[in-house]
């Protein structure tokens, strides 16, 4: 089953390449009309050119009136929002303010190469007072991120909003937000680099948690991650000191819910309101409704929320596993009332129907030509997610990065990559420079760049099309377990 397809026949077999791995719901293939998945080699610049200039620095982060310091970019947390149209090349000067290495990895984005942000693997990283031009034309729209790609630095504040336009926008809504979902502790309770040494000490488990291997004591043992931090944050704020969207009923509103944070999974839901979850990690799905949903490390969804319901409304952020929560409120321009009481934290519907990968569906119905009845994948790579907790390492087929074989594909082939969890924390594992198709129990699962595998022996199956060459990172978005070895380079074959 494992026959080679050249990049040529491979293109040549779909049309336009990912866009023309459609085929109708009747096996015939679809044509070139539908729009693809641009990867850098196909994407078609608008010729106009978008620059920022940030520096990324040492900076005072106030959380509910306490002072920290922190690093960010240019000041905030999170930094300045990066907006765009698709096909426009961006271009940001990055000024390295602070005393320690620094780069930018463009979340989610499948640009060239060499722009792609990971020290060592895509660049050398910027070294302290040095800058770097970061240049690359925007393929595809959507909602992604940008932060450091420097050991813990992620568990800082270098995090960022990157939007991309469409060229014609489909959805039709009256306004968005971005909520950015964060765990906080930088100098509220020790440095990242404490916190890891803190890990290392004690197996794995801190803040009183049955943390690492070991499961909780008791109650759901799936561990979102292994920290119990200070706070969790909603764009910068905490529950006690929270944003507040202004909404006006019947107006239509789009939620962009990132988690950029290092060690934890958020459940996230809207009191009186249910989610109409649009885009998954910047690509459209099939429009499906739930009452939350949970979002990994270095996810992305797109909900709408239908502003029917006039009140002051909790938007809640529960970190999955752990104690706390983070909160913004929704507030319609009519409503006088007070924000809702502290007290009164955990809206109902985080109990409701939860979203699952297996509700998701790509919206225009793209799979893999053939899937399952005339062919299957070029090659497949399985591999274990696991943990040694004695020394708090993390591993990938009982590798640790960067002691660790490339996953080696060539260029035009139709890749399979199945994880199997033998932890019990959640791995939500990334690939940079593709989109990757999960495989869940439909042909025409959704496109994403990240993917949660759950714990206790969880399996995750994606493909992808390798049409993008270089050596591109793959790894667990969480800070921790990333830092510890949780991480390969797929490698083009030359
Ligand atoms: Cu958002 Cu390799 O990371
Ligand atoms: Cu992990």
């Amino acid at each position: 089953m494992s026959r080679m397809v050249t990049r040529r026949e491979f293109l040549g077999l779909t049309g336009v390449g990912i866009g023309g791995l459609a085929l109708g719901g009747c096996g015939v293939l679809s044509g070139g009309e539908r729009r693809g998945l641009p990867s850098p080699a196909r994407a078609t610049g608008t010729g106009r050119i978008r620059e920022y200039a940030f520096e990324a620095a040492p900076t005072d982060f106030e959380i509910a009136g306490r002072k920290f310091s922190t690093w960010g970019y240019d000041g905030g947390v999170p930094g300045p929002e990066i907006r765009l149209t698709e096909g426009d090349t961006l271009r940001v000067l990055l000024k390295n303010g602070l005393p320690d290495d620094t780069t930018i990895h463009w979340h989610g984005l499948p640009i060239v190469n060499e722009m792609d942000g990971v020290p060592d693997v895509t660049q050398p990283p910027i070294k302290s007072g040095d800058d770097f031009t970061y240049e690359f034309v925007v393929p595809t729209a959507g909602t992604y991120m940008y932060h450091s790609h420097v050991g813990l630095q992620l568990d800082r504040g270098l995090y960022g909003p990157l939007i991309v336009e469409p060229k014609r926008e489909g959805l039709s809504y009256d306004r968005e937000y971005t909520l950015m979902l964060d765990d906080w502790l930088d100098e509220a309770s020790g440095t990242p680099e404490d916190t890891l040494e803190e890990l290392r000490s004690s197996g794995g488990m801190m803040g009183g948690m049955g943390g690492g291997m070991m499961g909780g004591s008791g109650g759901d043992p799936a561990m979102s991650g292994a920290v119990d931090y200070p706070y969790y944050l909603i764009s910068g704020r905490v529950a006690e000191d929270p944003s507040t969207f202004v909404v006006k009923r019947g107006e239509k509103i789009r939620l962009r819910l990132m988690n950029p944070s290092a060690d934890t999974v958020f459940r996230f839901a809207a009191a009186g309101h249910r989610l109409t979850v649009t885009h998954a990690d910047g690509i459209p799905v099939k429009p499906v409704e739930v009452d939350t949903v949970r979002i990994g490390m270095g996810e992305r969804y797109d909900v709408m929320i239908e502003a029917g319901n006039p009140g002051v409304w909790q938007l809640a952020a529960v970190p999955e596993g752990k104690d706390g929560l983070a909160r913004a409120i929704l507030r319609y321009g009519e409503s006088s009332e007070e924000s809702p009481p502290l007290t009164d934290l955990r809206p109902r519907e985080l109990e409701g129907k939860l979203l699952s990968y297996a509700d998701l569906r790509d919206a225009e119905d793209r799979s893999f030509p053939g899937d399952g009845l005339l062919s299957g994948p070029d090659r497949t790579h399985e591999v274990s997610l696991s943990g040694d907790m004695g020394s708090y390492a993390w591993q990938i087929d009982g590798q640790r990065y960067p002691d660790a074989d490339p996953l080696e594909v060539r260029d035009g082939e139709w890749v399979r990559i199945t994880m199997r969890n033998r932890s019990m924390m959640w791995h939500p594992m990334h690939l940079h420079g593709h989109f990757f198709q999960v495989r869940n129990g439909t042909m025409s699962g959704p496109f994403k760049d990240t993917a949660l595998v759950e714990p206790h022996m969880g399996e995750l199956t994606f493909d992808f099309v390798a049409d993008n060459p270089g050596d591109w990172f793959f790894h667990c978005h969480n800070a921790y377990h990333m830092e510890t070895g949780m991480a390969r380079v797929v490698s083009y074959a030359r």
